[in-house]
């Protein structure tokens, strides 16, 4: 992950517990919390920080990491309006995932790990993204989609019907807009 993502988590942490439980956790984790945005660092050191919140917290891993998504979403916009068109429905923003933005994200910083994303678009007011990383991130998935829900003032119901964590190759985020 990148450093900006370490730098997000921070603020998230700083903002919603205080300084003292974020420094509990780097002295926890023995992660010194310096990072350069742009630079790549170990994904089991952003998961050993969200396990050390858990456990500070005894918020459940995947509501933390949900909730790290929903945290991300505005500062993502606030970096890169550019990537936000005039007028666009959260359906329209969610189908440039994949092909749009993280492809801009990717020549932007060469090495980044991102996911991939597919689509099923069959009905106007449903949309499937199929979410397949090594990381298993979907809950960040879930978490990035409430946020940019949120922003585009859109109410909708997600169906998370398979699951890579339950041995699934892929997960199936079915979103129906209310
Ligand atoms: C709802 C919309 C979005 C979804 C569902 C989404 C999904 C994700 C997920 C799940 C990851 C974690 C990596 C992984 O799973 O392998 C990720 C990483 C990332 N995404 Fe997106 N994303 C969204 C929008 C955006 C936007 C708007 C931006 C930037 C303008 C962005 C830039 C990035 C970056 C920089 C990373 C971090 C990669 C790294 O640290 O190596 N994403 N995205």
């Amino acid at each position: 992950m990148k450093g900006i993502v370490f730098t997000m988590l921070a603020d998230m942490v700083i903002e919603k517990f205080g300084l003292d439980v974020w420094d509990e956790l780097l002295t926890k984790t023995g992660d010194d919390g310096i990072y350069v945005s742009t630079e790549t660092y170990p994904d089991e050191a952003l998961t050993a920080l969200v396990v050390a919140a858990h456990e500070k917290s005894g918020i459940p891993v995947n509501d933390l990491v949900r909730a790290f998504g929903e945290y991300m979403f505005p500062l993502f916009y606030k970096k890169n309006p550019s990537f936000f068109l005039e007028g666009q429905t959260l359906k329209e923003f969610l189908l440039t995932v994949d092909q749009v933005i993280h492809v801009e994200v990717r020549k932007l910083h060469p090495g980044v790990n991102l996911p991939e994303f597919n689509y099923v678009d069959e009905k106007d007011s449903e949309l499937t993204m199929i979410y397949a990383s090594p990381r298993k991130l979907c809950m960040l998935a879930e978490g990035l989609i409430s946020g940019a829900a949120k922003h585009f003032n859109t109410e909708y119901k997600l169906d998370h019907s398979s699951c890579m964590h339950d041995g699934a190759e892929s997960c199936e985020l079915h979103l129906t807009i209310t």
